[in-house]
């Protein structure tokens, strides 16, 4: 059976999250897909069709192997380089099979999983947290076994980390990508399912390339070092912004909502983690009347987000961004998420 698992953009508080803050995640309706199936053939087959075809068989003794060297994983860069013999595409997916395997006792004999996805990779939507979160569902069902959120979650979570050779990777992508709909994120109280059922209409435009999010998020660290209070203040402001969009996704107030994404654009641009590129999108934005628009992610580059506002509109603004050479993706809010595959 099919197993889908949305992907994920972040729609408000990126940066100030690293501070306490708050920051809201949504699920976007681009999809990763795992087929998971008993097929008589033992051992576990996994098959990335976006790798060409990519196929690995994991027998019992291999995937013992893998539980054995990642379970204490302290060092994640060295487990990730090897030697497992395994390649880099096929591992987050070998380290949750072989934890679901021999921690959790979930039959994988016989078993074939065919991972594929309509996410676009390295787009800022999450593409890697939603295969892993579709993937360990799908085991899990084929497995017919069910475990509690928390630990499913992170036992998805073990494949992110492995991608992004890190072992904080994960909290926001996967928890938002299982639960669907909208996650917020905070240090002190974690990642949390928000009860809103707002379906937004979003432009994902593509600006080029990015700087990475480490260096974004140390640029802000050095301006923070050099003048604490005037960014602890554009922090604040942050913070205000996502709780504002918070209440607008409960009560469905989509033009406020987008007002907090223009205010939260302008404070990222005090941060310093837009672009030329990205400002012009958010220009645009604003000039084609849309409700809001601001940087997505770690900024320096990549994507921004566009709340639009009515169709005549949203079709010009596409046009437009196309022919500034942008590339654009239209997504909506995914409400349901791979976690719904359980019954509850
Ligand atoms: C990157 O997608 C979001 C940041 O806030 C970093 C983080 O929260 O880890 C920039």
């Amino acid at each position: 059976m099919e197993v889908k698992a949305p992907g994920v953009l972040k729609l408000l508080g990126e940066h100030a999250s690293v501070y306490g803050r708050l920051a809201i995640a949504i699920a976007a309706d681009r999809y990763a897909r795992v087929d998971a199936r008993k097929t008589g053939v033992s051992p576990f087959r996994l098959i990335l069709k976006d790798f060409n075809g990519l196929e690995v068989e994991l027998d019992k003794r291999k995937l013992g192997e893998l539980y054995d060297s990642y379970k204490n994983k302290k060092d994640i860069a060295g487990y990730a380089d090897g030697p497992h013999g395994i390649s880099a595409p096929m591992l987050p997916y070998a380290t949750i099979a072989a934890r679901l395997a021999i921690e959790q006792g979930v039959s994988l004999e016989g078993m074939s999983a065919t991972v594929t996805s309509d996410i676009p990779m390295q787009s800022g939507m999450a593409s890697s947290g939603a295969c892993c979160v579709a993937f360990t569902v799908a085991l899990l069902r084929a497995g017919k076994k069910r475990l509690p959120d928390v630990l499913t979650v992170d036992i998805a979570r073990d494949g992110d980390r492995v991608v992004h050779r890190n072992l904080n990777a994960g909290t926001i992508d996967v928890n938002t990508s299982y639960y669907g709909g909208y996650v917020s994120y905070s240090a002190a109280s974690g990642a949390k399912r928000e009860d809103a059922a707002a379906r937004l209409d979003l432009l994902v435009v593509d600006t080029g390339p990015k700087k990475s999010t480490a260096e974004t998020v140390g640029h802000v660290a050095e301006l923070r070092e050099q003048n604490k209070e005037r960014i602890e203040t554009v922090l604040d402001k942050i913070h205000e912004c996502s709780m504002k969009g918070l209440d607008c996704l409960k009560g469905n107030d989509i033009p406020t909502l987008g007002a907090c994404m223009y205010m939260d654009h302008e404070l990222l641009r005090e941060l310093e983690v837009s672009s030329k590129g990205l400002d012009n999108a958010v220009s645009i934005a604003r000039e084609y009347g849309a409700y809001g628009a601001k940087l997505s992610g770690g900024g320096g580059g990549g994507i921004a987000i566009v709340l639009n506002s009515d169709g005549v509109k949203r079709a010009r603004l596409i046009d437009r961004y196309q022919h500034s050479g942008f590339k654009v993706y239209t997504v909506n809010t995914a409400l349901e998420g791979a976690y719904n595959y359980f019954p509850r």
